[in-house]
């Protein structure tokens, strides 16, 4: 993406080293959410990709999809369905095993919450191996919804992680 309001995103993201373990650079969006400004611009540039897409769901992965997905899905008139960790979500659940950057976990997604056919938009704050956005779509995907793109903030693209999207386009504003 280019736009003016990127630099600004980029330079409110921290970088923090060895964390949670030695030799991974983390990418802290903690202090993104510090600069209001960056906070609404980020929001902002997902809103004006996704306002006339007819998107009815904004799936936010556990736990800083939680962030991003609400302000988007209240801004483009969608409902919001929490990705979660397991056991966490008191209803009826569907759940779905992945490998992440470092171990592996589920995720869990309300059974009723999306209907057939409804166009989805799945939302985190950073993509690296996919792992996590592809446990995403495949929940949706077996409700049978339409999931129309996969949204990040942030992509480590050496890792590839868009090529595991099952074809599901990638849209993300700092690479
Ligand atoms: C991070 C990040 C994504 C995921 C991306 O979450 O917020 O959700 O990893 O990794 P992947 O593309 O390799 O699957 P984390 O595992 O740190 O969980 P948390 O957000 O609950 O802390």
């Amino acid at each position: 993406v280019k736009d003016d309001r990127i630099s600004r995103i980029t330079s409110a993201i921290r970088v923090i080293p060895d964390f949670p373990k030695p030799g991974i650079l983390f990418q802290d969006i903690t202090t993104l959410l510090l600069d209001p400004v960056a906070f609404k611009d980020t929001i902002d540039l997902f809103v004006e990709r996704y306002k006339d897409k007819e998107i009815s769901v904004v799936a936010g992965v556990e736990a800083r999809g939680f962030i991003f997905g609400p302000p988007i899905a209240l801004a483009i008139g969608a409902k919001f369905v929490p990705m979660r960790k397991p056991n966490k979500l008191p209803g009826a659940v569907i759940s779905e095993e992945y490998s992440l950057e470092y171990g592996t976990d589920k995720m869990e997604m309300h059974v009723g919450a999306v209907q057939e056919g409804e166009r989805a938009l799945v939302i985190d704050d950073l993509i690296a191996t996919g792992g996590t956005l592809r446990a995403a779509i495949s929940l949706l995907e077996r409700v049978k919804a339409n999931v129309v793109e996969c949204a990040c903030v942030i992509e480590l693209p050496e890792l590839k992680g868009r090529e595991r999207l099952g074809g599901k386009p990638l849209f993300v504003l700092v690479s």
